[in-house]
């Protein structure tokens, strides 16, 4: 689970838990994800695909939490299978939630009238969920029967015409993309299956199970920096409603993190660093979105926001990437506090005309400058290195259990807790 906003390094931690697991699951989120692995040497970019795919004997299941552009899935299947992976053990919920090409164009127009702008992915995420809520909502079972998609797609077109002409867009014809999803749907039968009860009979033959979340904590729809935030539910209660498992599956939680703190989009930020040490390590850690290209946002770890993180989720152990990225600095901060003109607060309060007010404060430590790309044991790694990771652990309260030094999944060093 990731508890910053997205892009802590899930698809490598994923990646490499992975082969000690017989089910991987995504449970929410949409193609507005982005999960970098680095395959036999090649780069390659997840957005719907659960990371578990790499590991042959693992079955990877898109549960009916996570939206979907059936187009776009196609076409990210086709491309991995281009890479010479192999997607027989690939489950697709029939009741996930369609995402269609009208939500797509919402979430544009949304985006250009806003007066506060998100900076979404524009991939239709926030608009399908919207549907959910609002009850209108298409599911990937609807694809299989053209007649039940014309009945269930017709009015729900005409209600977006009606919101797109208000806005002066141009309207939407149904059939210019009824065909392709039909299609698409044709295609992706063979892999769609009722995950609920799979899943639970997995559970209930002592199957193992790892839990892929997509995006962060603080972007999650009830708990993040609201409203620049995704449309669903990245902390823990996202398991639940988008996988049908109830919490007797959780028996740990692993969060993950980055060793500094990156953010795609808009939206408040109180450790951000707008000098040449947020510039440098933007280059350093190759800080560009995976799903977007758009440069992020760069700032040290906050650990007052990490602390509500492992907070509202019940994290058990830390997953903490990128420290190599950290290798040169001469002086490195952890931010421990917030300061507003009404005083100094250890607390993270999500609401907007707050966490916006607020300035970081805290601690720095003196860098490490030696290369940690190579180590293999925990106490093979710098001295100051040592005492950034257990700052960390003390000021959150739980160990770090994991640590990513590098791109690879072999440059991971893996703590007895
Ligand atoms: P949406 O999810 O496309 O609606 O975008 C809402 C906010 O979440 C924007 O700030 C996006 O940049 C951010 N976001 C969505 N998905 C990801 C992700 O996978 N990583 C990082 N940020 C994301």
């Amino acid at each position: 689970m990731g508890l910053q906003w997205g892009d802590e390094g899930k698809g490598k931690a994923i990646d490499f838990l992975a082969s000690d697991y017989e089910v991987v699951i995504r449970y929410q989120g949409g193609h507005n994800a982005g999960h970098t692995i680095y395959f036999k040497g090649k780069k390659i970019v997840l957005h719907l695909l659960p990371s578990g795919i790499f590991s042959p004997e693992t079955v990877s299941v898109i549960g009916n939490g996570v939206v979907i552009n059936p187009v776009e899935l196609l076409k990210e299947m086709k491309a991995v299978e281009n890479s010479g992976i192999k997607l027989d053990n690939l489950i697709l919920s029939s009741m996930a939630p369609l995402i269609l090409p009208m939500h797509q164009k919402l979430d544009m127009i949304y985006e250009n009238s806003r007066y506060i702008k998100i900076g979404t992915t524009k991939r239709g995420i926030g608009p399908a969920y919207e549907d959910l809520t609002g009850r209108r909502s298409l599911f990937v079972k609807d694809l299989f029967d053209r007649d039940i998609f014309l009945r269930k797609v017709k009015p729900l077109n005409e209600y977006y015409n009606r919101i797109v002409e208000v806005y002066g867009g141009e309207k939407i014809d149904m059939y210019s993309y009824v065909d392709s999803y039909i299609e698409a749907g044709a295609d992706l039968k063979k892999y769609t299956k009722d995950t609920v009860y799979l899943l639970n009979s997995l559970f209930n033959k002592g199957k193992k199970i790892l839990f892929e979340g997509a995006q962060g904590s603080l972007l999650d729809i009830n708990f993040g920096t609201f409203p620049y935030v995704t449309s669903s539910n990245p902390t823990v209660g996202g398991i639940f409603t988008g996988s049908g498992l109830s919490h007797k599956a959780l028996d740990k939680i692993i969060g993950v993190t980055k060793a500094y703190t990156t953010r795609v989009g808009g939206g408040p930020f109180p450790s951000e660093l707008t000098d040449s040490t947020g510039e440098y390590l933007r280059k350093k850690g190759n800080e560009f979105g995976a799903t977007t290209g758009r440069p992020r946002r760069v700032g040290w770890l906050d650990l007052v926001a990490l602390k509500y993180a492992v907070m509202i989720n019940g994290v058990d152990s830390l997953f903490l990437t990128k420290l190599d990225v950290l290798d040169d600095l001469d002086e490195i901060k952890l931010i421990t506090s917030y300061k507003d003109i009404s005083g100094e607060s250890k607390e993270f309060i999500s609401y907007l005309e707050y966490i916006e007010s607020v300035k970081g404060i805290g601690n720095s430590f003196p860098g490490w400058k030696e290369r940690t790309d190579q180590v293999v044991k925990y106490t093979d790694l710098p001295v100051n290195s040592k005492r950034y990771i257990k700052f960390i652990e003390d000021y959150v309260g739980i160990p770090v259990e994991f640590i990513s030094n590098g791109v690879k999944r072999d440059q991971t060093i893996r703590r007895s807790i």
